[in-house]
């Protein structure tokens, strides 16, 4: 658990702490609503605002000069080794190797063994897979109906995950590892889990040792059915199963089952809710989704995308790409403790503090990016922000390792959506956000009716919630 408490004051300026809930009441703020809190920090015009006047418990910084300084010193500006814990024996001790949690050589070390799995040649060879389970999956989502569109999109990649990572079929295995880790993932970083490390029955850090057992279960099964197949298999875990370091040794099999799990809660979430955001603002622009869909038709005339189509379709990486601009999937880098004292901007700041990063302040700078609540994929026909100032994936060294997969995956999933389907959501429809586990959701989903691909586009009916916080249109 990151160091909270017992720090001195700093030069670094911030909000004075609420009167008599102080300290705990401006933590609850952060966890309760970061998105909120991130946005009026931002606007005091400062690169380095404490979340407490002076108190260096939670930095956060802003503008890519800041960005750059804390990202491109992972050696200062470590993860959280101590983030979960629990007994070293236990599934859930051996996410103490995931790769969210490691530092330092053996970092590098993991991050290398990895790499193969996401390579050119991989890539290729998971998109006939990409395709394949979206197509399935599809032909459960129900014209006629008003479902919840994130939920649908969740289930479609989860599939698609189980698939690529796992080499699992669409059936019960695939269903039952997924949500099994899909709950795992949540209950791991909860800070309920965080804050309350105890053993007792109901509290989430029972559930989630217990939920840990279940998967590691799962996933060590299917090490083993792998081991005893050994052919060679188009999947990830294969990949990472087969990778050898410079000495010639692979991962032992607690680091490998730590990084397939920890592939699968970096990817799975963050994969489906850009997809549902996708297509959320789609509905709320009209004008940019019937461009898309000619584009789509010219390119794909009624057949399945494959990856040599992903380059033609110049609208539909903009698209996605401004997407994830409004609502980046990761509006908040995981925090970085202070390894020693530093310095950030010209402030000292001692060890143990911890510094907040956010993309979704940066893709909301109106000086780089002008306007911008508004939806405006062309924006993106004549702008190369750097690496500090877009970062959907974070940046440096340790940006998203999946970056490739899951571009290519939106690429081929969206146009397949809809091809197949359109969206409208009812008047009156409140949607809120909430950032729960570092990933920025629909608080209470995203309802909306689903229609032929074919069907006549509505004018987008007015909807309510704090989203607008976020967008404009
Ligand atoms: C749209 C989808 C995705 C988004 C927006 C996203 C975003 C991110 C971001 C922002 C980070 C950096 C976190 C930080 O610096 O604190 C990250 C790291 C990571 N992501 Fe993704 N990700 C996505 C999909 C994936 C996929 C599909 C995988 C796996 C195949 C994946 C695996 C990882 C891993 C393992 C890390 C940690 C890398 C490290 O620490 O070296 N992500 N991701």
């Amino acid at each position: 658990m990151p160091q909270l408490f017992g720090f001195n004051k700093v030069a670094i300026r911030g909000p004075k702490p609420l009167p008599f809930i102080g300290t705990i009441g401006s933590l609850y703020k952060l966890l309760n609503d970061p998105v909120d809190v991130v946005m009026s920090l931002r606007s005091r015009g400062e690169e380095v605002v404490t979340l407490m006047d002076q108190n260096p418990a939670v930095i956060f910084v802003f503008g890519s000069e800041r960005n750059r300084e804390v990202l491109s010193q992972p050696a200062v500006f470590r993860h959280d080794e101590d983030l979960i814990k629990a007994p070293p024996e236990t599934a859930m001790g051996k996410m103490r190797f995931g790769m969210v949690v490691i530092n330092g050589d053996l970092h590098k070390r993991h991050r290398k063994l990895m790499q193969p799995a996401f390579q050119k040649s991989a890539l290729d060879s998971y998109a006939p897979n990409i395709v394949a389970t979206t197509r399935v999956m599809l032909e459960q989502w129900k014209i006629g109906e008003v479902s919840m569109v994130d939920d649908l999109c969740r289930e479609t990649v989860l599939a698609m995950t189980m698939k690529c990572f796992y080499g699992l079929d669409i059936g019960k295995d695939a269903h039952e590892l997924g949500h099994l880790a899909a709950e795992w993932g949540k209950t791991l970083v909860a800070p309920s889990t965080i804050l309350l490390p105890f053993n007792i029955p109901g509290l989430g850090y029972w559930k989630s040792l217990k939920l840990g057992e279940s998967v590691v279960a799962y996933l060590s099964a299917i090490i083993e059915n792998k081991r005893q197949k050994g052919n060679e298999q188009k999947d990830v875990m294969w990949s990472i199963m087969n990778a050898r370091d410079d000495e010639g040794k692979p991962l032992t099999e607690d680091e490998l089952i730590a990084q397939s799990a920890a592939l699968f809660f970096a990817g799975h979430e963050t994969t489906a809710v850009t997809l549902a955001w996708t297509l959320f603002l789609l509905e709320r622009h009209p004008a940019i989704h019937a461009a898309l869909m000619a584009e789509i038709d010219t390119i794909l005339g009624g057949r399945d995308p494959e990856v040599e189509d992903i380059q033609r379709m110049e609208l539909l990486n903009r698209v996605i790409k401004e997407s994830m601009r409004i609502f980046p999937a990761v509006p908040f880098l995981f925090m970085r403790v202070c390894a020693e004292d530093a310095t950030v901007g010209g402030f000292g700041v001692p060890k143990g503090s911890n510094v907040m990063i956010s993309p979704l302040a940066a893709h909301h700078d109106p000086v780089r990016f002008p306007e911008p609540k508004r939806f405006m994929p062309n924006r993106w026909i004549d702008m190369t922000p750097s690496l500090y100032e877009y970062m959907p994936f974070g940046a440096g060294a340790r940006a998203c390792i999946g970056m490739l997969f899951a571009e290519r995956a939106l690429r081929l999933m969206l146009p397949m959506v809809l091809q197949r389907f359109r969206f409208s959501m009812a008047a009156g429809t409140r949607i809120d956000r909430l950032t729960r586990g570092n990933i920025l959701h629909p608080r209470r989903g995203l309802p909306m009716r689903i229609e032929a691909a074919s069907a006549s586009a509505p004018q987008p009916a007015p909807i309510t919630g704090d989203i607008h916080q976020l967008l404009e249109y």
